[in-house]
This record gives C-alpha cells, structure tokens and sequence, in this order.
C-alpha cells in the first residue's frame, strides 16, 4: 500500500559524494505522492545546487536556520512540526554524530531535534569512519532511542578505499520510508513466501520453465517486511532484486525450492507460494548439450513433487497460503486445490488475460477461505494485491491468538 501519499517527508541531505543519489530518492517519494521539503547543509550544497531539489520537489529548499522570509513561522519548528516522517540521506559521520550528542547548529540538525515524526538514517562514508568505535557508538546510540537506519553497502567508496559505506540504493531507502509508517501489525511473525519460476534443466544450456516473473511474490515479500515480519524469500530465478530486510534463499529447481523450504519451515508462522512451480521435470538431465540429429526427439518427464501438498499434509502445519493460477472455472479449481492442498487460504488468479498474472504489473484475485468465504480483488497493482492478501492474514491471524 502507498502510505506515503499526501505525507509531508523532510528530506534533509548532508554533504558527500552520495548526494547525487538523494535525487533519486526524492523523485521516488514524490511519485508516490509525498510532499517533501528537502533541507540542505552547506557542504551538501557544494555537490549539488538547491535549484535541482528545489525543482524536482516544487518547494523551496532549506538551506539557512535563519530565514527571514521563513521566520514569522519559525522555519525549523515549523517544518519539524508538520513532517510526517524525517530522512536523512546521505548522512554524514558529522551529522550522525552532531544528532546523537544533541547538537543543534544549523537548519538541519535543528529540525532533527525538534521533530517527532520517525526519523530514517542513511549513512554514506568512509569505511574507517563507519567502522570507528565513535561512529559506531552514535549509531548505537541512537538506535538505542528509537531512530531508523538503512545501512551502508559495500562497494569501492569515492575516497578510493573498498568497504562498507557507500549510500543504499534509493530504491532500498524508499522501501525502508514506507516501511516507517506502516502498521506493524505482523510484528513477530515469520513469514516465508516463495516466488517467481522453477527451471527444470534437460542439458547444460535447455530448461523447462514457464513466465513467472516473481513480481506477485517479491511484493508479498516487501510488504510483510513493511508490516514488522520476519521475512524468508525463497525465489526462483528472476530479474528481480532481493527486497530490503528479507532472508533471500535462491533456488533453480523446483526439487531445490522444496529443500529450502523444509529447512525452513519450521520456524514460520506463515507459508505463501505465489512460485509458479513446474509440474514436471525430464526424468533425464544430459550431462553434455544435445546435439541436433533427429527431426522428432521425445523428452519424457516425471512429476516433481507438490511442495504444497506436502506442507498441507504437516502435523504441526503454518498458515498456509497457496496461489492457484487458472485460464477457466477459477473458483472451482481453486476451492477444490484449497481442499486438496489443506490450505487456510488460496488466492485464485485468472491468468488468461495479459493485463494480470504471469509477468504483469497488476494483477486480479479471487480470495478463497477455508471457512468458505470468499473476497473478490479487482485489477490492481501486485503491491496493492499483496497488501490485500497481509490484511486477510493478518486477520485471520490475530483470530486465532484471541
Ligand atoms: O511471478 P509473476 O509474474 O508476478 O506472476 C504471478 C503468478 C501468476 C505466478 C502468481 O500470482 C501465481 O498464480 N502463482 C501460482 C502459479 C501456480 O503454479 O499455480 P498452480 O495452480 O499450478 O499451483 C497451485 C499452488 O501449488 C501454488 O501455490 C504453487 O506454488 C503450488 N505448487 C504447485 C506445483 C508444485 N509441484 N508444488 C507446489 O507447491
């Protein structure tokens, strides 16, 4: 879900290397209808001007702690006040610093003290800063008081040295604002979602696949994060990026996903198999490339195992919810797959028009419940559709506990 819509975001960039990547970010929480003011320090001036956030923004940009323009309304209170959410990104060992002793000395860390909006960190330095036992206990510091932090990755750094420190991608520090203000309603649980395709190999360079994308599970798996839970990804091969904050588990095979999932399970509270898994894998995979002799080859499969079925069929079970994907009779199908499967749950996706389903953007569902309920989800975005399925788990999930 956007949560971030209509949200007034500071943006507050201090001055490195990594301010170029604070532009990114800022289009990013615009686009998702946030209105942000963006706050600058004087060294993050040196990189960029304040015309370019100032532009891509449509507010004017806070540069100074005494504005006169600003003052009647006290501009750092005032911005402090109606901020929804605080991020700091790239920031610096100084700033970082300046805010876990309680300096106040310019617009920024003015602002930082004065707000009680979350507040999200993203540092961006020199390897042997991050790594020094000051930095280090600010950063402990302050998470001790409840601040957020993405953490740097590793990567060769502008100062020339390898290591950690280089600014997360925007994408990761857009994924951690909105996991900010969302509810942490499935805090404490355990979720594991599998996701995209199997491939099934028949010699060193052919396989057996189908379309899947991954997006419908990758969305499933960035949400739960957002909503506080502990997340396992198991994924076949896709494109996608491994989301912010999730145990990612990559697997080839559909025999792979199972093994990962049974080493797995037993710490879950939930299982979610949005992976469209291959039904059938050859009996035989060649060593060496097949050669192209014959006008007709046969390839004679064998049924992989049903993973879900295996789980439904568990003592001691999670929550689980299974995906099925049908071109007819979709809730037929699906109700007696649920049945079959010894499901809580199944999400019945017609997949037999190409604006939903198998490497769409949106996607379309019919919810089926074990109690014989059922809830109706018209097209949507994959990301709204996962929200969708949480809510319904989360429900049903905290009517259990009661
Ligand atoms: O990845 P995207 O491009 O975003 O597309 C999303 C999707 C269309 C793949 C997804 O929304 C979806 O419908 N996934 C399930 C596809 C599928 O394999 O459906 P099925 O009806 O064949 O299988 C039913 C359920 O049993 C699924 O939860 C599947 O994960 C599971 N299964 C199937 C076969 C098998 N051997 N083991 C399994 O666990």
């Amino acid at each position: 879900m956007n949560n971030l819509k209509d949200k007034c975001v500071v943006l507050a960039v201090s001055g490195g290397i990594a301010v170029y990547k604070a532009i990114e970010l800022l289009r990013l929480l615009t686009k998702a209808g946030a209105d942000v003011h963006v706050i600058m320090t004087r060294a993050a001036q040196e990189f960029v001007t304040p015309l370019t956030f100032q532009t891509l923004s449509s507010n004017p940009v806070h540069t100074e702690l005494f504005n006169l323009i600003a003052e009647r309304e006290i501009g750092h209170i005032s911005l402090a006040d109606r901020a929804d959410l605080f991020v700091v990104a790239p920031a610096t060992a100084n700033v970082i610093g300046k805010i876990a002793c309680g300096i106040a000395d310019d617009m920024l860390t003015t602002t930082v003290m004065a707000t009680k909006a979350p507040v999200l960190i993203a540092p961006a330095m020199n390897v042997n800063m991050y790594t020094n036992p000051i930095y280090r206990e600010n950063e402990a510091r302050l998470g001790r008081l409840g601040y957020l932090f993405v953490d740097p990755v590793c990567g060769s750094l502008a100062c020339g040295w390898e290591g950690q420190g280089k600014l997360a991608a925007p994408e990761v520090i857009f994924e951690a604002a909105l996991a900010a203000l969302s509810d942490k309603d499935l805090a404490g649980r355990t979720i594991m979602v599998t996701a995209g395709p199997t491939r099934e190999e028949l010699d060193p360079v052919r396989y057996i696949s189908n379309h899947s994308s991954g997006k419908m599970g990758y969305a499933l798996a960035r949400a739960s994060v957002r909503r506080g839970a502990s997340v396992i990804l198991v994924s076949g091969p896709t494109c996608l990026p491994a989301p912010y904050g999730v145990e990612s588990v990559l697997v080839v095979s559909a025999r792979e996903m199972q093994a990962a999932i049974m080493s797995h399970v037993s710490r879950c509270d939930v299982v979610i198999k949005a992976a469209a898994v291959a039904d059938y894998r050859p009996v035989e995979r060649m060593a060496t490339k097949v050669k192209k002799q014959h006008d007709d080859i046969t390839i004679e499969l064998v049924k992989n195992p049903d993973i879900l079925a295996g789980l439904g069929a568990m003592n001691q079970r999670p929550f689980l919810v299974g995906f099925a994907a049908e071109t007819d009779n979709l809730a037929e199908y699906a109700a007696k797959k649920m049945r079959e499967k010894n499901l809580d749950m199944i999400v019945a996706n017609d997949v037999s028009r190409a604006d939903a389903g198998f490497n769409a953007e949106n996607n379309r569902a019919l919810l089926l419940f074990r109690d014989g309920s059922s809830e109706d989800c018209p097209l949507m975005s994959k990301d709204a559709l996962a929200e969708r399925i949480l809510d319904s788990i989360a429900t049903k999930l905290s009517g259990d506990s009661c």
